[in-house]
């Protein structure tokens, strides 16, 4: 049990499933992308553990940038997302995988697949690690999905809860 602020969590997924899960999509990263020299763009704050740890597991030359979004207050998403840290690398005609820690609602892929059109991309991908089925409800799609999982708060392995919680090595659930 960890307790965060107010609020009290129980452990939900270990560090070897996570792994798992991450090496698993990493193979079919790099046969599909292995020779396209890729760009990983990590999305900000709580893709940072799994974009390393993709980028790590990548086998051919790849480049690495970040953006930064924000919805979240506490455990709610606000349904506003601001871009806090933009685009700072040139993406035209380019292969990007999207690294997103989880995808809930959507609100952020449809923002960042806005900015990714106005930067004329060649084409993008969209891998989470985590994946709320019952909660997305736009039709971005994505491409690979590490877990699913049902509508439940989360934190640990890069996820928050009012900014606590990103350095924990396996994921909790709140109680
Ligand atoms: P979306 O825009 O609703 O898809 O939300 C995406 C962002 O909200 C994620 O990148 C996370 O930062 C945050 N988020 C969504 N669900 C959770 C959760 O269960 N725990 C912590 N953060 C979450
Ligand atoms: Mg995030």
């Amino acid at each position: 049990m960890v307790k965060l602020h107010d609020l009290e969590f129980e452990p939900y997924i270990s560090e070897d499933e996570i792994m798992k899960v991450i090496d698993g999509i990493s193979e079919i990263l790099n046969s599909d992308f292995g020779d396209k020299k890729p760009v990983f763009l990590g999305v900000l704050n709580g893709s940072f553990m799994f974009a390393s740890e993709i980028i790590k597991r990548f086998k051919g030359d790849c480049e690495v940038s970040f953006v930064k979004m924000g919805s979240y207050e506490g455990t709610e998403t606000t349904g506003n997302v601001k871009t806090l840290l933009g685009l700072n690398q040139e993406l035209k005609g380019r292969q990007v995988v999207l690294l997103e820690d989880i995808v809930d609602t959507g609100n952020t892929l449809v923002e960042i697949d806005q900015i990714l059109k106005q930067s004329q991309v060649e084409d993008y991908k969209v891998v989470t690690l985590f994946y709320k089925p019952d909660a997305y409800k736009k039709d971005i799609p994505v491409h690979y999905k590490g877990m699913e999982i049902p509508n439940e708060f989360i934190v640990g392995f890069g996820l928050d809860y009012d900014g606590l919680g990103r350095n924990l090595t396996q994921v909790y659930k709140r109680k």
